[in-house]
Parts: structure tokens; sequence; C-alpha cells
């Protein structure tokens, strides 16, 4: 077990993380993500891993909704681009959240799997892959071509994937990541207090950040939204994903005392934990 790799240990050491947005750069620079989820009465955690892919630095984001009669842009976010799900050429994809456990994810995965660059798989998309046998082996095949896929389950969706118990995975969360590694091929982020990032030879990291008040409903889906921007922006999965779950944690370490820890409140604070240069 290993602590993540340069950048958040450059924040452990207390030095400015790396300058990572270059002066002659534009929206192309920093790659698309495209959040497909929020099933019927579920846009909110869409939305919230969408605001999270924002604030995390990529350089455009799309919010694919499976609920028809979803609304055509959001408000609070309106550089959000809302679009059908099916009508994207993408450089990062996070099926975050809120897909619902209903015909619109199984309809969607097929395609997604097949061709999204990269890919974020949490929440009801991962219910529908460890139910349906089908999906699972097209997620294998996706892995065995090399494509990064970053799954993110907690104990309980770990465990509908492994065929256990949460309480099992929870008796040996390093050995329940490192086995789902093994079935699947993909990296796997395994969440909860000591979220375990595990992936294909590679050396398992215990993220060290992170604190209770992240116990919130929507945290996971901005921490979804999180690793696709760094996807985005990184071709290697494990690496997106160990500098998420570090940066996801690290700022609730440093949220303040005395206000609350809303998801939305967290999807919002990314961008000022990471070392953009200050205007001249
Ligand atoms: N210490 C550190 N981190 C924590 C703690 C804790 N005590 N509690 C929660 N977290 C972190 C997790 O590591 C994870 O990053 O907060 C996040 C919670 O993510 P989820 O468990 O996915 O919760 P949520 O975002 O509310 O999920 C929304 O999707 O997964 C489904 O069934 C789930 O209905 C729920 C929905
Ligand atoms: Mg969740």
């Amino acid at each position: 077990i290993a602590e993540p790799a340069a950048r958040p240990t450059a924040w452990l050491a207390g030095a400015p993380p790396e300058v990572v947005r270059l002066h002659a750069s534009h929206k192309g620079s920093y790659g698309d993500v495209a959040v497909v989820g929020g099933a019927a009465g579920m846009g909110g955690a869409a939305l919230l891993a969408a605001t999270a892919a924002l604030h995390g630095g990529a350089g455009r984001v799309f919010a694919c909704l499976l609920d028809p009669v979803a609304a055509g842009f959001d408000s609070a976010e309106p550089a959000l681009m809302l679009r059908r799900w099916d009508s994207l050429d993408l450089s990062a994809m996070a099926v975050a959240c809120g897909c619902g456990g209903g015909d619109a994810v199984r309809a969607a995965l097929p395609t997604v799997l097949a061709t999204a660059r990269a890919l974020v798989l949490d929440a009801d998309a991962l219910n529908a892959i460890a139910a349906d046998t089908q999906l699972e082996s097209l997620l294998k095949a996706r892995a065995r071509r090399a494509r990064p896929t970053v799954l993110t389950p907690h104990p309980l969706e770990a465990g509908r994937l492994l065929g256990c118990t949460a309480a099992e995975v929870q008796a040996d969360r390093l050995g329940a990541g490192r086995e789902l590694v093994q079935r699947l091929g993909c990296v796997v982020v395994l969440k909860g207090s000591g979220t375990v990032i595990a992936g294909p030879g590679r050396t398992p990291l215990l993220n060290p950040t992170g604190n209770a008040r992240l116990a919130s409903a929507g945290t996971g889906d901005v921490l979804a939204g999180l690793v696709a921007s760094h996807l985005a922006a990184m071709p290697d999965g494990f690496d997106a994903a160990a500098a998420a779950v570090y940066e996801h944690g690290r700022l609730a370490d440093h949220w303040p005392r005395r206000q609350a820890l809303t998801a939305s409140a967290l999807a919002r604070a990314v961008a000022p934990e990471r070392g953009w240069p200050a205007p001249l």
C-alpha cells in the first residue's frame, strides 16, 4: 500500500501543485466529459457529477439525461450542456449516478461500454452489470481492449459485483478490491472510510484523506465526476482515480467546521484545491 502519485504527494508535503493549465491552451486541451445518468426523478445525481467534472477542470461537460422529459439546461450550472446520451463522440464519459434500476441504463450501457474512450461506472450502472452476465462480458471485453475504465462501488455495490455481502467486503476491503480487479480487469475504487484504489498491475493504494462528513447523499456522485475530469486530461485510469479520490477526501478534510458539507457545495469547491495559476 503506497501513497498516491506525483500531485497528491506534493500536496501532502505542502508544496503548491504543478501548474496544469498552459497559457496558450483552450477548452479542447482539457477533454470532454459526458455524464450519462439522471433517470426520471434522479437528475440531481447526474448534475452533481457533471458539476464536479466541470469544476474539476474538464474542458466541456455534457449531461446526458436518461429522463426524456428532463429540462433543457441546468440553471445552477448553465455551462453544462444537456444532450441525448447517444449523440456524442467522447474523450471521457462518466456513467455516474441516478441511472435508476430501469430499462434505460440497460439500453444505454452496451453502447457506452463499446464507444467511450474512458469510462467511470458508478451506482446503478454497476448494479446493472452485476445483474446481467452479458453486460459483464462487455465490460471485460472493454477492459481487454485496454480502454481506461474505473469502477467506483461502495461496499454494497462491490458485494453485488462479487456475489457476497457488504459485510464480507468490509471484512477484507483490500482483498475485495483486488478480487474485483482480477475478475473484471478494471480499475476499482472501493469507497468508504479508507478508500481502496486497485488496478491491474498496480500496487493498491489506501487513500489517506477524507472523513465522515462525506457521509452525505450525493458525495459519491461528485467523486464519479471528479474521476472523469481527471480521466479527460490524463490517460491512466489508476492515476486519475487515485488523484480524484485524494482530492475529494482532502476537500472534506479542509472543510470549514461550521459549514455544512453537502454534495452540491462539495462539487463547487473542487477548483480551489487545484493549482491553477493566479491571474497576472
Ligand atoms: N470516511 C471517509 N469517506 C467517506 C465516509 C467516511 N466515514 N463516508 C462516506 N465517505 C465517502 C465515500 O468514500 C464516497 O466517496 O463519501 C462517498 C459516498 O459515496 P456513495 O456511498 O456512493 O454515496 P452517495 O453519493 O450518496 O450515493 C448515491 O448512489 O450508490 C448509490 O445507493 C447509493 O443511493 C445511493 C446513491
Ligand atoms: Mg453512490
